[in-house]
């Protein structure tokens, strides 16, 4: 069987990460595009990590591109083009600019690769992958949106610091949108299938919850320039290699929603299943009251910078 097709777009710090990680897990071959002023970034980041396979035998194919030609029939996307964050800044603060390269990215995927699956990460994300998926006229099953995974995994994180329990055992999720306003869902998390609210007190869940709401912001503090990318990168080869392993892993993803929660049309974090068929099911539960309320709240924020794109 040939191998699949990954592609980057954007080689930046995150696609730098993701070009590794596909390559270390044998996803397929890899290829990084960025645009002509950075096309010898990318063919040396591309060089570079042709010349570490050989240490654990990786085989696949690593190159870099400023050319869409390159990119054609590529079985996944995913996108990293635009400029991150500095200190100080929002999210939000990004649409204008990631939301002119979006468009022109949409246009060129649908051009050279118009059955791919396509994970999105530039942010403002839930606008992002909302204007990709109007732009390339996609179907819903074939764009999401990698959010909630690393959310989560934030989240996830900072119950391992305080319980002091492997990290491994942790399990929970964040809904709703990439931004302050996001839900982490802390009735659900357990260590091990023990709930974490019988773990620690509310006071020290209320903690993680709010330092999870803006994780992504206390890096970009301590960077002074950029926004986080190794836990970015893991978190979306996790989903591109749900889609090429056929996996069907349960994940909270930007996805299009349609009635589920009660949301109708727009990308936010719900629990996705992620398989050959790309998002193949979003997993609907109760949520309480209070649960419902925030992601009402979250979707509120979502919708605004939505109807900034103007799409
Ligand atoms: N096509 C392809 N690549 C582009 C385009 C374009 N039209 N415009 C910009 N890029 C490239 C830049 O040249 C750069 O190499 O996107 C890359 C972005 O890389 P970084 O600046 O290192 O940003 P990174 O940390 O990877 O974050 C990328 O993901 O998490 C989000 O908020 C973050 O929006 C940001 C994005």
């Amino acid at each position: 069987m040939a191998r699949k097709k990954i592609a980057l777009i954007g080689g930046g710090q995150i696609g730098g990460n993701l070009a590794l990680l596909a390559a270390q897990k044998e996803l397929g071959d890899v290829i990084i595009f960025d645009i002509p002023k950075a096309e010898g970034m990318v063919k040396g980041k591309a060089l570079d990590l042709m010349q570490l396979r050989p240490h654990d035998g990786y085989d696949a194919d690593i190159s870099g591109t400023s050319n869409w030609d390159d990119v054609k029939n590529a079985d996944v996307f995913i996108i990293t083009a635009g400029i991150p964050r500095k200190p100080g800044m929002n999210r939000e603060d990004l649409l204008e600019i990631n939301l002119g390269i979006m468009k022109d990215v949409a246009a060129n995927i649908k051009e050279q690769a118009p059955n791919a699956f396509v994970i999105v990460i530039s942010n403002p994300l839930d606008a992002m992958v909302y204007a990709f998926y109007k732009v390339s006229g996609f179907p819903k099953n074939r764009v999401v949106g990698m959010a909630g995974a690393l959310d989560s995994t934030r989240f996830r994180t900072f119950i391992a610091m305080e319980t002091g329990y492997s990290v491994q055992d942790v399990t929970c999720m964040v809904l709703g949108g990439h931004g302050d306003t996001m839900v982490p869902i802390s009735r659900l998390a357990t260590v091990g299938g023990v709930p974490v609210t019988d773990l620690i007190s509310s006071e020290q869940l209320k903690k993680i919850e709010d330092r999870t709401r803006v994780a992504g912001g206390e890096i970009v503090k301590l960077f002074g320039n950029g926004s986080a990318f190794y836990a970015p990168a893991q978190s979306a080869i996790e989903m591109a290699e749900a889609f090429l392993r056929d996996k069907k892993r349960v994940i909270p993803c930007a996805s299009l929603c349609e009635g589920e929660f009660g949301i109708e049309d727009y990308f936010i974090g719900v629990p996705s299943v992620i398989g050959a068929g790309g998002v193949e099911n979003i997993l609907e539960f109760a949520l309480t009251d209070k649960e419902q309320s925030e992601l009402n709240n979250t979707l509120k924020a979502v919708k605004k910078t939505v109807a900034e794109t103007d799409l």
